[in-house]
């Protein structure tokens, strides 16, 4: 998620088992082939493999409309390393459509089928190539064309944003509507958008019948939410509610490595923005955000957080569960 979840919110995320795969955030593509740096920056996950350290894999997202320069950077991230390329036709920002780029495409489906199949000629024979939708621009009319456009250009799987451009983030989801996409489509399809619950999990998956499900902020607000719904569909067993030490530390330890290369100031504002996201059915995350939102230095800000300081490496980093696989998996953006 652009903003939000670089590296290092991958890295915390996904020390509990739970996630199968993560994307990047959105690679800005226009007319040129991008720099290495670009692409480290957004990734830096290529230096080590293309997975976060527990070794869940890292796909890398691009988002542009011109078919030629989305290739012609598809080539650029497989000759860096990169595992897998998702392209994103779902981001409603209004720059970002303004100059033609993300949900705008939803327009014409044959402009995405144009930039899937680009891309797919470009990489398709030696990556997977997957891409990302809402329901449409400003009407659904067009959301089986878009994501059959999808597929006929070549993309191995398709994420559903169950929302058109124009609803934005307001609830609700129409996870219906994945369900008929899903029925509709040869190829897998990832249910998204407004998971933040168990219950709200398994709603998502009886009204879409996708076995795959998307977690985009709510993983923000519960970091524990994909190793809940994954315990619980191990083991048919409810994990507790995640506690506010336990967001705490994640948001201490969070501070911590990026303060390893970002300044404070920006750090500072890193961990609010995380805060906030986790004022979503939380109340004591709410109460400590209206406490501390006013504060602009990083040690005053955790200090307000509450946080009780504990060894280096407290956090636990388990390995992925690689047997036992449950029957949804997830991810994240
Ligand atoms: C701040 C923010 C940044 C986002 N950035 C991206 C992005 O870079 N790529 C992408 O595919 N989706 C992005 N999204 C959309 C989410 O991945 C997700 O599709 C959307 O929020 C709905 O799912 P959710 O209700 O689980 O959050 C972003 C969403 C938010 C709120």
């Amino acid at each position: 998620m652009e903003g939000v979840i670089d590296a290092h919110a991958r890295d915390l995320l996904t020390r509990r088992p739970g996630f199968d795969w993560a994307v990047t955030e959105f690679v800005r593509v226009v007319d040129a082939r991008l720099p290495p740096k670009v692409f480290l920056r957004h990734c830096p996950e290529l230096a080590t493999g293309v997975t976060t350290p527990t070794g869940v894999p890292v796909a890398l997202q691009l988002l542009g409309s011109d078919p030629g320069a989305l290739a012609a950077n598809a080539e650029q991230a497989r000759d860096l390393g990169a595992s897998a390329i998702d392209l994103n036709f779902g981001c409603p920002a209004k720059l970002v459509n303004r100059h033609d780029g993300g949900a705008s495409l939803l327009r014409d489906p044959r402009r995405v089928q144009a930039a899937v199949a680009a891309v797919h000629d470009a990489v398709g024979d030696t990556l997977p190539v997957t891409a990302k939708i809402r329901l449409g621009f400003s009407h659904r009319r067009l959301a089986l064309a878009c994501a059959q456009a999808a597929a006929d250009g070549g993309a191995t799987q398709l994420v559903v944003h169950a929302r058109t451009r124009d609803e934005g983030y307001r609830p609700p989801a129409h996870w219906e509507w994945i369900g008929r996409i899903r029925r509709h489509l040869p190829i897998p399809v990832v249910a998204n958008g407004d998971i933040w619950s168990l219950e709200d999990y398994w709603k998502a998956r009886t009204l879409s019948g996708c076995r795959d499900v998307m977690l985009g902020r709510g993983a923000l607000a519960d970091p524990l939410l994909a190793h809940r719904i994954q315990h619980w569909l191990n083991t048919g067993e409810r994990l507790p509610d995640t506690q506010w030490q336990g967001r705490a530390s994640i948001l201490a330890e969070y501070a911590a490595l990026q303060r390893s290369t970002l300044p404070e100031r920006i750090v500072t504002s890193l961990v609010k923005q995380w805060l906030n996201h986790m004022r979503y059915r939380d109340d004591e995350a709410e109460r400590r955000f209206q406490a501390v939102k006013r504060i602009n230095d990083l040690e005053g800000l955790l200090a307000g957080l509450g946080h009780a300081p504990q060894e280096p490496g407290h956090t636990p980093r388990e390995p992925r569960h690689t047997t036992g696989a449950p029957a949804g998996t997830l991810s994240h953006v």
